[in-house]
């Protein structure tokens, strides 16, 4: 089945206004709603008094009107009885300074006090709503680490940091080894002695920091995962989820969603920005689970809460095109955010559905024409999904590792994850964005952009994929540092040199906006050049075939780029960052082809399939009308006519073709 849904918050609504939204919900085809993960205080008042009578009439009234419920769990925003009661759970900064109460997600995971109350109102709720009539799953807390709340420096964390390496080191030594503390005489005789990487005068140890901001990432992950095993030991029929965030970087997704049944995740595309954006976050969180929900689904002008600025209107026909980009790449539940714009509060300005006077107007009614559309072709979505031939790994331990010390001003780690998923994703191919612990074999081409922290376990992995035929691409940094954030003692790509046919001879840094000259001596782009700048790494080759070199003095002819032929497959190094259209050229022709091409920008191709049946969407994100050339005639869906293999598509528009 697939989910049409909304965020409803029936606590900021009268019972008179609330009369009338179910009604207005049904015609517009919802079939689920996410309701009350911000209201701790309305099921528990006070200290261990529950109250659901405020919301289980809602709950009624929407299953009778065949609307199923998703529960939040509130934790994120304790009663204020309780910030009176425990004041120590409040979270600290990395300055000293406590953060207040009176928004949200500003207590410590790591405070007993908020552990134990957490855990008494899940239980509570699941108890209360296990065989209720209507709900069908949870949403654990929401968007946990929202407002850089992942990384807390208040002493229950300081004490749960040293237990967290206790456990993973076992003594003091192997934290100064690890960590190599003989720099600025940092060793640590006693466990006391370890604080967190606080706001010092100039950068922390990058193992130290890299340590900490992994055991930020776990401290979530466990408060999650009591909460998950409250959930499923008391409503074992019901799903359970989180809402993720997309890129966010702060917390290792992956891990998280060992403990989730489903992903999810919340979508405000920007409406002018880059549309293959929200195609990369529902990639990344498609791929924890293999389907997925987007929680939150952006349905009008956003409204920020810290800024109080009014965001910009969706165009007509941009609300229906983001609900199916998100199909299109694999969603089967999309709830829009939210209902109805709120009368208070900080987000007085975050638009909905409705508006503030609850007037059904544009917006709902390109809503109900898309669930309209949905339930036409519904039956032909069902149990397909998208099924990727490409792999681009995005790894958390690299990505924090840049956060840190990105190299080059201006480079950033999951700013170049994007651009080399863009690159696949405008040859008209889905992509699965993946761990490092991924099964690769099911892939031909895996891309690993700058994958600078490599094992051996890795390294063996990454070889035996090449040596069975697949295609791997290194970019600039990989292989440079150990698991603890150690640079690797051997010549770089490290642990990747062999696999490569490469070392690195020299890197340039450009942090002037320098750039330099490359020019192509095979491949497709034979003869051609260009400038690249940022970073660049000369290549000395030791079994590979140099595919670029530099241009400009001192570097003339040393190589940037270069293939290695091993076993049956392929590894290309790139010692470069190449600009968006060479890159384009370039990766296209090391992977699968797909069987629509030459996409226009901005016009995006996916596939769903089940085996049997297989669906192409076709979506054109851009602002113009566009020309596709089809690879053959397709029965279109939604006109229900034959289409192709020209096709004109309008802004906005989609083509589901039935293959
Ligand atoms: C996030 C949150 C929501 C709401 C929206 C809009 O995605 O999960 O509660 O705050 O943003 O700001």
């Amino acid at each position: 089945m697939l989910y049409y849904g909304t965020c409803y918050y029936p606590e900021h609504w009268t019972a008179e206004q609330a009369k009338q939204h179910i009604p207005l919900m049904k015609k517009a085809g919802i079939n689920v709603v996410r309701m009350a993960e911000f209201a701790w205080c309305k099921f528990e008042p006070e200290a261990g008094r529950y109250r659901f009578d405020w919301l289980d009439p809602v709950i009624a009234a929407l299953h009778e009107a065949g609307i199923a419920t998703v529960l939040g769990t509130p934790t994120c925003i304790p009663p204020q009885w309780a910030l009176q009661r425990y004041p120590g759970m409040l979270q600290v900064d990395a300055d000293g300074r406590t953060r207040n109460p009176g928004a949200r997600c500003h207590c410590c995971k790591n405070a007993p006090a908020y552990q134990a109350l957490a855990e008494g109102i899940v239980r509570e709720m699941a108890r209360h709503y296990a065989a209720m009539d209507g709900v069908i799953g949870w949403q654990i807390d929401n968007e946990f680490g929202c407002h850089g709340t992942t990384r807390c420096y208040c002493g229950h964390c300081e004490k749960a940091f040293r237990e967290w390496l206790i456990e993973k080191y076992a003594t003091e030594e192997a934290v100064n080894e690890a960590w190599g503390t003989a720099f600025w005489g940092f060793d640590f005789r006693q466990w006391a002695e370890i604080p967190l990487p606080r706001t010092m005068p100039t950068g922390s140890n990058p193992g130290h920091w890299l340590d900490f901001v992994r055991f930020c990432s776990d401290t979530q992950i466990k408060f999650h995962k009591a909460q998950y095993d409250v959930l499923k030991g008391l409503c074992p029929d019901h799903f359970v989820t989180h809402n993720f965030m997309g890129r966010f970087g702060e917390i290792d997704y992956y891990k998280l969603s060992d403990h989730v049944d489903r992903a999810c995740w919340d979508n405000y595309p920007d409406p002018w920005g880059d549309p293959y954006a929200p195609a990369y976050a529902h990639e990344i969180t498609r791929s924890f689970k293999g389907t997925f929900w987007v929680m939150e689904e952006k349905s009008g002008p956003t409204g920020d809460a810290s800024t109080g600025l009014l965001g910009e209107q969706p165009e007509p026909g941009q609300i229906r095109r983001w609900f199916w980009q998100a199909v299109a790449n694999g969603a089967d539940g999309i709830a829009f955010f939210r209902w109805r714009a709120c009368l208070t509060g900080a987000e007085q300005y975050w638009h909905g559905i409705l508006d503030h006077d609850g007037v059904p107007r544009r917006r709902y009614k390109e809503v109900r024409r898309t669930g309209e559309e949905l339930a036409k072709v519904a039956p032909e979505i069902a149990g397909t999904r998208v099924e990727a031939k490409v792999a681009l790994i995005r790894n958390f331990d690299t990505l924090w590792s840049s956060e840190r010390q990105p190299g080059a001003s201006g480079l950033s780690y999951d700013d170049h994850c994007f651009e080399m998923y863009r690159a696949v994703k405008r040859r008209g191919l889905n992509c699965d964005i993946v761990d490092t612990t991924a099964d690769l074999s099911r892939y031909r081409a895996a891309i690993a952009p700058a994958l600078s922290i490599v094992t051996e376990d890795l390294a063996q992995k990454l070889t035996a994929y090449v040596l069975a035929g697949g295609t791997l691409v290194l970019t600039p940094q990989s292989g440079t540092r150990t698991a603890t954030n150690a640079m690797a003692d051997v010549p770089k790509p490290g642990l990747l040199a062999e696999l490569a046919g490469v070392t690195i001879e020299e890197v340039r840094p450009y942090h002037h906006g320098q750039t330099n000259e490359i020019s192509f001596a095979r491949g497709p782009l034979i003869a051609e050049t260009c400038k690249v700048g940022t970073w660049v790494e000369m290549l000395e080759c030791t079994t590979a075939e140099p595919i670029a070199e530099c241009r400009d003095e001192p570097f003339a002819s040393k190589p940037v780029i270069a293939c290695n032929s091993h076993g049956k497959g392929s590894v290309y190094y790139m010692g470069v960052h190449l600009p968006p259209a060479t890159l384009l050229t370039f990766l296209g022709s090391l992977l699968p082809q797909a069987p629509i091409q030459d996409l226009p920008a901005g016009v995006e191709v996916t596939q769903r399939t089940n085996g049997d049946k297989g669906l192409v969407f076709v979506i054109n994100n851009s602002r113009e009308r566009q020309p596709v050339v089809l690879d053959k005639q397709y029965p279109e869906l939604l006109s229900g006519e034959t289409v192709g293999p020209e096709v004109t598509i309008a802004k906005n528009g989609i083509l589901i073709l039935r293959a």
